[in-house]
Formats: C-alpha cells, sequence, structure tokens
C-alpha cells in the first residue's frame, strides 16, 4: 500500500492507508492502547482496544522513536487533539526497534543535543523546520540568481596556497607537502570572472581556523558567494543583494511564514528596496566613535541597526566606506582616497551577515596594494595572472547562509540551522 504522509491523512477518513514513522508517546492504558506516530509532516495518534491478539502484543512491545510502519483505518474523531483525527490499526510492522532508554530526553542541554543531532532533529519539528527554510531560501537564490544571468560555479576547497589572509586557514597534508582548507571562494570567483564568467554563483562550504566560541561563528559554515563583471560601481553589488534577498524572504513568507510564526515567533516581513546605506564615518559619529579608521565591533553594529531601525523603519543597512585599515588589499579604493574602500557589510538586526566589495581589477593597482599590506605576491602569482590579462571590473560579496537562517528564524546560535556544527571543540558526530 501506499504511503500516506501524516498530514494529508484528513482527506483519507474511512480509508484504509499505510503511514511510516517514529513512535513518539505511548500510552498503555488497562483497555486500550494509544501509541502516537510522527512522521517529518505531523503526528496521528493510533487506538486500539485491546483484544489479546498479536497486535495487542506488538503495540505493548514498542519502543519510542522505533521506525514504524502501520496499516490501518483513518478515523474522524473530534474527543482526539491531534486534529480530531485517529488511525485504528490493523497492521504494525516494526522495521528497526530503538534502544532503550533514549540518549535524549526533553531537558537536555545543548551540548548533548549536538551530541546526539539526529535525534535532537528528528523528535523536534522546529529543528526539522529549519532545513525546509534553509531548501526554499537556496531555491530562491538559485531562481534570483539564473533569472539575472548567474552561472553557478563550483570553486576547489583545497588549495596550494592560503586564500586571501593565510592566518584562520587550516592546513592539511597533502601528498608529502601542504594544502589549504578554503576559507572563501573569493580568489576562484575573480578567476571566473577572468574567464569570461559574466555573472558568478557559487553556495559552497567555507573554512575558517578561528577560535572563535560566539553563538555566530562556525569552523565550516555554507557561504553564498556572488561575482558581478562589468560593473560600474559598487552600488551594482549592493543593488542584485537586496533584491536577491527580497526575493528570497517573499518565497519564504508565502512557504513557510505561518510555520515560522506557530514554531518561533517570528515573523518573516519582504523588505522594501533598496535597503538603507550607512557610510562607515556617518557610524562613527552615530556612535560618538571619532576616528573612523576602527572597524565595528559587534555592539556597534547592533547599535547602527537600531539607530537606521529607528529612522529608515528597515531593518536591513548597508554600511559602506570601510578604512583599507580594516579590509582585505583587493578591495577597489575610491579615486583620490586610499584609506577607504568601495566595500561594504550588510547587517541584518545589527548581525553581519555578508561582506562585499568591488575589486581592484588593474594589475599594477593591485600588486602596489597587496605589497602596501606587506603580502608576498609570489604566493598568489596564479591569482595576479587573471589581472594581466584584461580583467573587467567587477564586485562581488560572500552571505554566510547560517547567519541569515538564524536571522531570519530569530535564534540565538548558529548551532541552531546548521545540521552537524563545526567548532574550535566539536568535530563529531
Ligand atoms: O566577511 P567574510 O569573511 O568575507 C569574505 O569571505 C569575502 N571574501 C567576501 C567577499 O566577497 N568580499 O565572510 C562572508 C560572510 C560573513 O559576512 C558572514 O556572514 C559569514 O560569511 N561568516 C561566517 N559564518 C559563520 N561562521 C564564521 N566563522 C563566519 N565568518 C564569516
Ligand atoms: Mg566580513
Amino acid at each position: 500500500m501506499i504511503r500516506v504522509p501524516i498530514s494529508a491523512l484528513r482527506s483519507h477518513v474511512g480509508d484504509d492507508v499505510t503511514i511510516a514513522g517514529w513512535v513518539q508517546t505511548l500510552r498503555l492504558q488497562r483497555a486500550m492502547q494509544f501509541v502516537l506516530v510522527r512522521d517529518h509532516t505531523g503526528t496521528v495518534q493510533l487506538t486500539h482496544r485491546r483484544d489479546g491478539s498479536a497486535l495487542e502484543a506488538e503495540l505493548e512491545g514498542l519502543t519510542a522513536e522505533s521506525a514504524v510502519r502501520v496499516t490501518g483505518r483513518v478515523a474522524d474523531n473530534p474527543v482526539v487533539s491531534l486534529g480530531g483525527l485517529e488511525l485504528i490499526p490493523g497492521r504494525v510492522v516494526v522495521e528497526s526497534r530503538a534502544a532503550t532508554p533514549l540518549p535524549v530526553d526533553d531537558n537536555t542541554g545543548p551540548e548533548g543535543r549536538l551530541d546526539w543531532r539526529f535525534l535532537d532533529v528528528r523528535r523536534r519539528p522546529a529543528a526539522r523546520l529549519v532545513f525546509d527554510v534553509q531548501t526554499t531560501v537556496e531555491r530562491a537564490m538559485r531562481e534570483f540568481a539564473y533569472a539575472t544571468g548567474c552561472t553557478e560555479m563550483h570553486t576547489p576547497k583545497l588549495m596550494g596556497t592560503a586564500s586571501e589572509s593565510g592566518s584562520e586557514v587550516f592546513e592539511l597534508g597533502y601528498f608529502g607537502r601542504s594544502a589549504y582548507l578554503a576559507q572563501s571562494p573569493q580568489f576562484y570567483k575573480q578567476m571566473a570572472i577572468a574567464a569570461g564568467v559574466d555573472r558568478v554563483f557559487e553556495v559552497g562550504p567555507v573554512f575558517r581556523a578561528e577560535p572563535s566560541f560566539t553563538s555566530r561563528h562556525a569552523t565550516e559554515f555554507t557561504g553564498v558567494d556572488v561575482e558581478l563583471a562589468w560593473i560600474s560601481d559598487v552600488e551594482d553589488v549592493m543593488d542584485f543583494e537586496d533584491r536577491m534577498l527580497a526575493h528570497v524572504l517573499a518565497a519564504v513568507a508565502a512557504e513557510h511564514g505561518e510555520q515560522i510564526r506557530t514554531r518561533f515567533g517570528t515573523e518573516v516581513t519582504v523588505p522594501k528596496v533598496p535597503f538603507p546605506r550607512i557610510t562607515m564615518a556617518r557610524a562613527h559619529e552615530v556612535l560618538r566613535s571619532p576616528g573612523g579608521r576602527v572597524d565595528l565591533d559587534p555592539q556597534g553594529e547592533r547599535a547602527i541597526a537600531a539607530h537606521m531601525a529607528g529612522q529608515t523603519g528597515q531593518e536591513f543597512v548597508f554600511v559602506t566606506g570601510y578604512p583599507a585599515s580594516v579590509r582585505p588589499f583587493y578591495h577597489m579604493r575610491p579615486a583620490g582616497e586610499p584609506d577607504l574602500t568601495c566595500s561594504f557589510d550588510l547587517l541584518w538586526r545589527g548581525l553581519e551577515i555578508t561582506t562585499g566589495a568591488q575589486r581592484e581589477h588593474r594589475y599594477d593597482v593591485l600588486v602596489s596594494q597587496a605589497e602596501a599590506a606587506g603580502i608576498r605576491t609570489e604566493p598568489m602569482r596564479d591569482y595576479l595572472n587573471c589581472f594581466r590579462y584584461g580583467c573587467p571590473p567587477h564586485g562581488g560579496f560572500g552571505l554566510g547562509l547560517g547567519r541569515l537562517l538564524m536571522v531570519m528564524l530569530g535564534l540565538d546560535s548558529i548551532r541552531d540551522v546548521t545540521f552537524l556544527f563545526r567548532g574550535p571543540n566539536r568535530l563529531t558526530p
């Protein structure tokens, strides 16, 4: 018999159907046996009056979280709290019996839940919902990217030299020499621009050897990267990103808005574009932290976001014009302002979700910026060569998928939006 998702049982009242899922709760009473079975779509009650049958014995021997297949008749019963429906079982097949006791329960702390993440996700519909939302987010990003002329690229995560800075990079053995895990697709997406790919889109793993123990840092996370050729200036990059995010939020609101409200108490709204912008110089004025040469710390980011939300009613804000001292050498500098960069961060409710910039595409300028930053250019030969044979003006951004989901769902930690979190203290499961 074809398996029916539990959420669809309402349209099968009176029918014999098969469901498949996990035993959630057993209430074995003197006359009646009640068993709640959960699948990925919902939970249903099995109701069986004791009759001394083999079925009674089968139900009696069930354990919580056993994987079962149940065939029975769907019955309308207004007394049942789970949607006024029950299933009168005729046959129960235990496909895989769960050992007892379970290693997690409702009182298990965060680390214990991560240790048993598969049970944590299975048992908590809110935890499962995260990945359905993530799927919609990625689908909507791809829709937008494809519709605006992007080509999806896959760049290597194994590198012969460290990307970008060299710090924060994982080194590993590679046939008698060292390789490094990519901490950004940055150089390769620019190489794709030099290869004539007009607009680059990539979703892939990013590795950071940062000993950060915050709720928003992971050592491995999923990055969404975009790089656009032939831009006029960095505004073109910000325009692309805010329209992409408006499309994403519209898709999530339509598909999951109600469930997100129920499960997380968070409202998903579609933001107006363009997102407001504030320069770093202005941000420091607002924060009364003159000097302007320093980066915003997380507290400053939250304060700027709150200020902008008050002024514009928007939760998103682009902070622009970062000083060159806190940005990588490849960020373009505005004409006549060598201490500034044509770059931005995007904050959502005060959390950085993106860094982007126009890149320096003029070989000589790029090399002198690298040298001024004290970077050895020799290991970057392959990257720098991209700019020697005709490279268009270009710019792009990198967005942390986990950061985006965290803010979208109003969750406190990136651990809650990552299937299997990786941090300095966590390499398992
Ligand atoms: O700000 P980041 O380091 O920028 C870059 O990698 C540039 N190459 C991007 C560019 O195109 N200019 O990383 C991009 C984003 C951050 O804004 C943040 O959302 C996320 O990646 N991110 C992290 N997410 C989780 N854990 C970490 N340790 C993260 N570090 C950055
Ligand atoms: Mg950044």
